[in-house]
């Protein structure tokens, strides 16, 4: 989806829809008035009638009598004073959706100055090429076109804003846009089903985003993973008829600088293997390499911006399944940094494929690596879909990333990885076992993961309850969102100076 700015005064814009986000408190604002009186007094009308209170993700449509937009829609922000980036990205994303809903393929958007807080206009740009794109996102690549409904897909917002403001307002624009397409490339990925989306699929994308952005993608076959000696991840593997790979992407905008490491886990499906999971909802372990997915998005859009930074993203791939030559629980392997594991349930695989690839980073000295990887169903009874899980070994690094999940309305919640809790991964056979039973299932999680990081700072994050949603929301669809790639955005954003 394109994004472009206008500067034209509300009452001009011509457009099938514009959709104009308003806070809670029921007069129509000083800033709505020219609009209101083009549109022959509909705003006013509906404002007075109290049937819009500018609640959060509240929609009204209108249709002028008179004027240059064919429809008005009013999106609720909720209370002034609390009107963040956040509530403006996710209005917009309201609007998106409800425009593509309407067969719109445009539409504009803007926000009342009264509604705006104190967002800035860059921040403004941003949130709305986000938001919009966001909301307006359908995935019918695999449906077959029909008279009756016809694929029409929302092609672009145009954020209507002041004209002493465009200049910020487009900068930040830009921004959003770059993050947008990387969110549409993670959402793409996320959603082909097991079997497209297969380890060797992905790895052939890295590789495009490589020759279409100019940086250096390596894929390990399943020969080179052996011979690197990734244990773990080839104990994953070798259940399954497709290959693994292990993806490695360099993005270089720093000279010699120590480079950010970005991993992400990539089981394109997961059926538990031997330790097989209920075949209920079981078709959305596709959905477990959506932590890879993250890190591809993220690699598209440092492709578009370019900053001034170093960036590894380091992703092992594989499938979950079970078969005769599948790993069996009990069995014991050794991992790439040499440790042996006890694989005592064949379901937590995804440490198993990240302990590898966390040994792996250490050749790259970085100055600080974030995983991200759905790992534990855990996660979500402890967070619910609103938090990503979050637990790292430097607490410095930890704030920075919660700080980032913030302003990406991508937000995240700490856990305790204290020392108390390594016990849960202690093993009677081998170094390690890769599950600790019921209990703290995430921080176990994040305590397998802890174990294999040696010499840098990282941050594990646990996104199995946020990466796809189970229904339908007032701002997307349900299924995949991409999350991730706002988060490590703003996260190296900040960290090139951006
Ligand atoms: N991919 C799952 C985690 C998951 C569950 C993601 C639900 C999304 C929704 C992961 O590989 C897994 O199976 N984890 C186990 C760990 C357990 C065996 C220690 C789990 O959560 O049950
Ligand atoms: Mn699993
Ligand atoms: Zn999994």
């Amino acid at each position: 989806m394109n994004s472009s700015l206008t500067t034209k005064p509300l009452a001009q814009v011509e457009t099938p829809l514009l959709a104009v986000a308003l806070v809670a408190g029921g007069e129509l604002p000083a800033s709505l008035t020219e609009l209101d009186r083009a549109a022959g007094g509909v705003v006013a009308r509906a404002l007075a009638s109290g049937d819009f209170k500018g609640k959060r993700d509240e929609m009204l449509l209108l249709y002028p009598t008179a004027g240059t937009a064919q429809r008005l829609l009013l999106v609720g922000v909720g209370k002034a004073a609390e009107v963040t980036r956040t509530a403006l990205r996710r209005a917009a994303a309201v609007a998106g959706k409800r425009a593509r809903t309407l067969g719109a393929t445009t539409f504009a958007f803007a926000v009342a100055p009264e509604s705006r807080n104190d967002v800035s206009a860059r921040d403004l740009g941003q949130v709305v090429a986000e938001g919009a794109a966001h909301g307006a996102w359908i995935f019918n690549e695999f449906k077959q076109l029909s008279n009756d409904e016809p694929r029409r897909e929302v092609a672009a917002v145009d954020l209507v804003v002041d004209a002493k403001e465009s200049k910020d307002a487009e900068a930040g624009r830009q921004l959003g846009a770059a993050i947008a397409a990387g969110a549409h490339l993670a959402r793409t990925l996320q959603m082909e089903p097991g079997n497209v989306c297969t380890p060797r699929y992905l790895a052939e994308r890295a590789v495009q985003l490589g020759k279409t952005h100019g940086f250096t993608v390596t894929v390990l076959d399943l020969a080179a993973i052996k011979k690197e000696g990734m244990g773990a991840l080839l104990a994953v593997a070798q259940g399954s008829q497709q290959e693994p790979r292990f993806i490695a992407l360099e993005y270089t905008g720093a000279g010699d600088a120590a480079p950010l490491a970005l991993l992400g886990k990539g089981v394109t499906f997961d059926s538990g293997g031997i330790s097989i999971k209920p075949s209920q909802n079981m078709e959305d372990m596709k959905y477990d390499m959506s932590g890879a997915a993250a890190v591809l998005g993220t690699f598209e859009v440092l492709g578009r911006l370019k900053p001034k930074l170093n960036v590894i993203g380091l992703i092992p791939s594989t499938e979950n399944l079970p078969s005769g030559s599948a790993v069996k629980p009990g069995d014991v392997v050794k991992s790439h940094l040499g440790k042996t594991i006890e694989i005592v349930n064949t379901d937590a695989e995804g440490r198993l494929i990240l302990c590898d690839a966390l040994s792996y980073a250490r050749r790259y000295k970085p100055a600080a690596a974030l995983d991200a990887a759905t790992l534990t169903g855990a996660v979500s009874i402890a967070l619910g879909s609103q938090a990503i899980g979050l637990m790292g070994n430097d607490e410095t690094l930890i704030a920075e990333v919660r700080d980032a999940g913030e302003r990406a309305g991508e937000r995240c919640w700490p856990l305790p990885l204290w020392d108390e809790y390594r016990d849960l991964v202690k093993s009677e056979i081998a170094d390690v076992k890769n599950s600790g039973g019921r209990g703290a299932g995430t921080i176990a999680g994040g305590w397998f993961l802890r174990e294999f990081v040696e010499g840098y700072p990282w941050v594990h994050l646990d996104i199995a309850g946020t990466a796809y949603t189970e229904g339908e929301g007032p701002h997307q669809v349900k299924g995949p969102t991409a999350i991730g790639v706002r988060l490590f955005t703003e996260f190296l954003l900040r960290r090139a100076g951006a």
